[in-house]
């Protein structure tokens, strides 16, 4: 990382934590989110040019209340608090904090006075407040930047020592301008030039990955979807052939999808590739159960079985890569679908694989940033872009019991849909879509003959976060042309149906 540009961001335990880290890297400066009580040294020692203080739920009075060194506020370098982080600085450096009667929440309207924070704005902005406590005397050396009609400091400002406090939060989407005002703080305030891009993230995680391993063995269980594929493209550029990727090929995989994975990683990487085709065995477990739960277990259980047979092969390795990315760490924090599915990542952890550590290179990163590091290191686009698709495969698109010839019509609809919605843009605005084959025959006709064939569901989500989706609004056209493509080029199928629920009450998957 380039010293010069680096931006520290104290945890003091905000849910919007990580939002602070994504939007500073929006920015183009290098951040990274540490421990709340980091020494005022050791933030000298690593050269940053400005610190941040997240939100919290804490109360500064509170018996537990986590504080920061106060010779942070000595090192002449600049602070950004925000919310709990303002009242946090405000109460370090002699000021008062108080506790509201009622909690301030929701997009409010803040009247912004003159501060090269909110440089380039008008005077009126809306952004999201959410807290109790308030600023009620200012530290010395302070003065007011904005207010709202009930919170008398929104925005607070130090201008000789370069000490700013937020009450809002500028690094949710709620905030207009919020960004800006992140931008204003790291490039305008803390003087970095806005000079980082991925191919910085790639660098110094290559470097840092080579430290860490050295001549160390890693082993990587490759899905060939985005995660798992860039975390070890990553490690392929640190360690090259010191990294094995196993992939499991379960025969559960889209049109041309195993063929793909061997293609970028069997032959453009150093690192060694292995492709179990294990479709046979896969199906053989999986034929005629219907249930999906027991479906979703045999093949975790399966996959787990093929995995660690030919980790024995290589026998001991030192590090396992686990293609984890923020999203993964909050939700399994909050253990949210856990009660409705049980969701498989191929990759997940095998028991039996003897290994030192675990490498999550991508543990801080969203999806979007996942992208960009893989286009960085030669993923295609095909890859990069591809949209989610579950551990267990087609299996749970194909509802009840699960044959190759309903996989092979699966996979022809599938391409067909994915193609079509492609081609007319609609990928754009659909975050997920594809093709189900249903449990049920119809009886439709073709030419002058009865048929009595399968009917395709399609699906295609928008959403931001998977927990909740619509559907995606899709051309009557697309549709029609995605209908007709479909029964005429693909066999056994007479009927095509779009699903227009919502999640919930459906899922998104099928089983
Ligand atoms: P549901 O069906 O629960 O899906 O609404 C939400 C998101 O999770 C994906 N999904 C899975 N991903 N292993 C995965 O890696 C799984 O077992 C699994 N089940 C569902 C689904 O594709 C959607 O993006």
């Amino acid at each position: 990382m380039q010293k010069e540009e680096l931006i520290l961001i104290l945890d003091f335990c905000g849910q919007y934590n990580q939002l602070i880290a994504r939007r500073v890297r929006e920015c183009n400066v290098y951040c990274e989110i540490v421990r709340h009580d980091i020494s005022a040294e050791e933030i000298k020692s690593r050269g940053a040019k400005g610190v941040i203080f997240t939100g919290g739920p804490a109360s500064v009075y509170g018996d537990n209340a986590p504080k920061c060194d106060p010779e942070i506020f000595n090192l002449g370098i600049p602070v950004l608090g925000i919310c709990y982080g303002m009242q946090l600085m405000t109460h370090t450096l002699g000021g008062k904090v108080e506790r509201a009667d009622k909690r301030e929440y929701g997009e409010i309207e803040v009247n912004f006075s003159k501060s090269v924070l909110f440089d380039g704005f008008t005077d009126k902005n809306v952004c999201l407040m959410s807290h109790t406590d308030y600023v009620e005397t200012l530290p010395q050396g302070f003065e007011k930047i904005a207010d709202t009609a009930s919170c008398p400091y929104a925005a607070i400002e130090n201008k000789e020592r370069r000490f700013y406090g937020i009450q809002f939060h500028a690094e949710v989407n709620n905030t207009v301008n919020g960004t800006k005002i992140i931008d204003n703080f790291v490039k305008k305030i803390c003087g970095c030039s806005g000079s980082w891009e991925m191919s910085s993230f790639v660098k110094e995680t290559v470097k840092a990955l080579k430290e860490k391993i050295g001549d160390g063995k890693a082993l990587c269980a490759l899905s060939g979807g985005v995660d798992s594929s860039v975390a070890a493209a990553l490690l392929n550029a640190a360690i090259g052939e010191n990294l094995t990727c196993i992939f499991v090929d379960h025969g559960l995989m889209r049109k041309n999808e195993g063929d793909e994975v061997e293609e970028v990683f069997g032959k453009r990487f150093k690192s060694k590739f292995i492709r179990v085709n294990a479709e046979e065995r896969f199906l053989s477990r999986l034929a005629g159960v219907e249930d999906p739960e027991t479906k979703r277990k045999i093949i975790g259980e399966e996959f787990i079985n093929v995995f660690e047979e030919e980790a024995k092969k290589i026998g001991k390795v030192d590090f396992l890569v686990q293609g984890t990315i923020y999203p993964d760490v909050v939700e399994s924090g909050k253990g949210i679908g856990a009660s409705i599915k049980s969701h498989h990542n191929v990759g997940g952890l095998p028991d039996h694989v003897d290994f030192k550590e675990i490498v999550e290179p991508l543990r801080d990163l969203f999806k979007d940033e996942v992208r960009k590091v893989g286009r960085e290191l030669g993923i295609p686009d095909y890859l990069v872009d591809r949209p989610p698709f579950p551990g267990p495969g087609l299996a749970i698109r194909v509802i009840g019991d699960i044959t190759k010839e309903k996989l092979d019509i699966l996979r022809e609809a599938d391409y067909i849909f994915r193609e079509e919605l492609e081609r007319d843009g609609i990928n754009k605005i659909s975050n997920q879509y594809f093709a189900a084959l249903t449990n049920v025959k119809s009886v439709g006709v073709m030419g002058d003959y009865r048929t009595y064939d399968y009917m395709i569901a399609l699906r295609a989500v928008t959403t931001m976060d998977f927990m909740t989706a619509t559907f995606t609004r899709i051309p009557y056209e697309t549709l029609e042309r995605v209908s007709s493509r479909i029964v005429n080029e693909v066999k056994n199928v007479n009927r095509v149906v779009y699903d227009i629920t919502g999640k919930p009450p459906a899922t998104i998957e099928y089983e």
